[in-house]
């Protein structure tokens, strides 16, 4: 799969997650098998720039190429400014944000409530793609409630202004996360533009992968939550696309020593202070399902040194190993 000059190594993207998807879990998620991360939205709110969050959020230091960014906002010349400041701190293609729910984006209509409104949606796709000579992408839901989904309106007037690559997912703003996601609109999408588009929403297992790809006619899938804590997710999509096969679940030693890599990432980009918190949430999400994993949970989110935080995991993994070689 192509978008602009870049070819990507698979269809397979990992979504962008406020408060996930920094630069050490997209890195990740690309080592372990996906074509291509979208980073954390940047807001267009030129005020913010200066932040430490924002600035982290537009780090790129050693990110596998094409370095994606998302922006967010309902202006057209913020939009434009946001684009360029992003593209000018190393950016290689600039991803649009009007798939988010969330009310407090920028505080004013954007993110998914935008879908109201095509002509603004026109005008702010316009002026993003003329303030930047790399490819600009978009990601919408599926349109703004049940009675609107304008989704196919949007995905033309998204390829009319030269948008080169367009997620879908399968939602509407109005159902948040809840229901389950639907295809028929993104089946129609793809039927109506020649751009590629990918389809989000709900892809948890590598059939569902392959039935929504199947389904929707679809050029790429993209998955957000079921990586958390699971990145090999797209090396097992990706081999079971290619060849049919289900790989065995992830060993507990693979997932310890991808852990402990990713936790070194986190704290080596944050800092300990903030490493310690944001690993909380990664730690949670890896030791899901496993057996004595809720107290576990529960112990670490107390502990405040990253010596605390590496012992108390290897304390944990040592006796899942353990009860491995007891049962074997
Ligand atoms: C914690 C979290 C943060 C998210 N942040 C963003 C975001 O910043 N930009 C965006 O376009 N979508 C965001 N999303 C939506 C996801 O990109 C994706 O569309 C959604 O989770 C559905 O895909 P999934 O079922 O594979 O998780 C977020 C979702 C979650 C769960």
């Amino acid at each position: 799969m192509k978008i602009g000059p870049y070819h990507l190594i698979n269809n397979l993207f990992l979504a962008p997650m406020a408060g996930v998807t920094d630069r050490p879990f997209r890195q990740l998620c690309k080592r372990l098998g996906a074509g291509m991360a979208v980073s954390e939205m940047v807001s267009s709110n030129s005020l913010l720039w200066g932040s430490e969050k924002t600035r982290r959020r537009a780090n790129h230091v050693g990110e596998t190429e094409p370095c994606a960014v998302q922006i967010a906002g309902a202006d057209p010349a913020l939009m434009a400014n946001a684009a360029r400041y992003n593209v000018d701190n190393g950016a290689q293609i600039i991803d649009i944000n009007m798939g988010c729910p969330a009310k407090k984006v920028c505080n004013v209509m954007s993110g998914s409530a935008l879908l109201q409104d095509t002509s603004l949606v026109s005008r702010i796709l316009e002026a993003v793609v003329n303030a930047v000579n790399v490819p600009v992408t978009l990601k919408i839901r599926t349109g703004w409630d049940r009675d609107h989904r304008n989704g196919v309106t949007v995905a033309q007037i998204a390829e009319q202004t030269g948008i080169m690559a367009l997620a879908v997912h399968g939602r509407t703003r109005a159902c948040g996360y809840s229901g389950d996601a639907e295809y028929d609109t993104i089946a129609a999408i793809k039927a109506a533009v020649y751009i590629p588009v990918i389809a989000n929403g709900d892809i948890t297992t590598p059939e569902k992968a392959k039935f929504v790809l199947d389904y929707t006619g679809a050029d790429g899938i993209m998955i957000g939550r079921a990586a958390q804590g699971n990145p090999w997710i797209f090396g097992i999509i990706d081999h079971y696309l290619r060849t049919g096969d289900i790989l065995p679940v992830t060993p507990i030693p693979d997932i310890r020593s991808v852990m402990n890599d990713h936790l070194v990432q986190l704290y080596d980009f944050y800092g300990d202070y903030i490493g310690i918190r944001v690993a909380r949430k990664h730690i949670s999400w890896y030791s899901k399902g496993q057996p004595g994993g809720a107290a576990f949970r529960q112990a670490i989110d107390k502990v405040e040194t990253v010596e605390q935080q590496i012992s108390m995991i290897n304390d944990f993994f040592d006796s899942l190993e353990s009860g491995l070689r007891k049962a074997a």
